[in-house]
């Protein structure tokens, strides 16, 4: 058996997959098909401070090779998640990161400082959901607001700080190196692209929100290249995310420059992808004669 730890931000996990955020909640649905030991770490859905109920429905459309969604960062609110669903995460011996978001800088400031007095490991900042009118995205578009929130949000948090970037931008590589130097640990990249489709008979977009982000197989290139781009560009680690489904993407991920990676759309039509992905790696890792996974990050030769 290969070495399957890893180190983000000082973070230790026993192997390099996550649940992603949104795609995972917050772990429970889970149980009764494998322990969450056994997976590297869970971001959990993205949380503010008071509880939302997020957009109105439809906010599920498929794709071609994916799926859209706009929930609107449905979540129960952070003392329900305190006193609901961190004591069973706590017995669950893998690591926990907190994805956290909000309307106003305020918002996530008194989150980060909330969440700094819990068992969580991590926090990921997200400024990079799609579906709000007021914060997320518009936090992560420019060099200008995405410092100035890590900035604020750098003083109230406590543990590692991992921002999540947003792939709907011109630059991918001036934001990351923008949150890098208001004191990110890691960054996480990418969340979804901004997408649309329309019902034809009825001539009304599909989502009510009519617009949402795109994930799954489909966006894995751009993923892949985005987390290339990022990783020869800042010294923080990076955490790659986008359609990765099988351990083969886990591996070239990695190769691209991720440190660790995260799993989501591929959750919801195979649930036991994680531990495929898990398995699946460490026999190529074998079969290659690879003693640690850490040792394949960024070992891509481009031409
Ligand atoms: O709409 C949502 O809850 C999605 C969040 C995200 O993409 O970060």
């Amino acid at each position: 058996m290969s070495n399957l730890q890893v180190n983000v931000a000082g973070v230790a996990f026993k192997n390099p997959v996550i649940t992603a955020s949104g795609c995972y909640g917050f772990g429970r649905d889970y149980e009764d098909m494998y322990p969450l030991s056994r997976l590297g770490g869970v971001s959990l859905k993205g949380m503010t401070y008071a509880e939302r109920l997020g957009n109105p429905p439809p906010r599920i459309a498929e794709t071609p090779s994916g799926m859209l969604n706009s929930v609107g960062l449905q979540n129960p609110g952070v003392e329900h998640f305190l006193a609901e669903d961190l004591p069973y995460l706590e017995k669950q011996d893998t690591v926990l990161i907190a994805n956290i978001a909000g309307s106003t800088v305020e918002d996530y400031c008194r989150l980060a400082e909330r969440l700094s007095e819990t068992s969580i490991d991590m926090m990921e900042l997200n400024i990079s959901c799609p579906n709000v009118k007021e914060g997320g995205v518009a936090f992560g578009t420019s060099c200008q607001s995405a410092e100035s929130i890590v900035r604020q949000v750098r003083k109230y948090c406590k543990k590692p700080l991992m921002v999540k970037l947003s792939p709907n931008v011109t630059d991918i590589v001036s934001i990351a190196q923008a949150v890098e130097a208001q004191g990110a640990d890691a960054v996480s990249l990418i969340n979804t692209l901004l997408g649309m489709r329309i019902d034809i008979e009825s001539r009304r977009p599909i989502l009510r929100n009519n617009v949402g982000g795109l994930s799954g197989p489909a966006v894995f290139p751009v993923a892949v290249r985005m987390v290339w781009q990022v990783a020869n560009n800042v010294k923080i680690p990076v955490v790659g995310m986008g359609g990765i489904e099988k351990w083969q993407d886990a591996i070239e991920m990695m190769m691209a420059g991720a440190s660790a990676i995260q799993m989501g759309a591929a959750l919801f039509y195979d649930p036991m992808a994680p531990i495929k992905v898990i398995e699946g790696m460490d026999q190529w890792l074998d079969s290659h004669g690879v003693k640690n996974v850490a040792d394949i990050v960024g070992t891509v030769r481009p031409w």
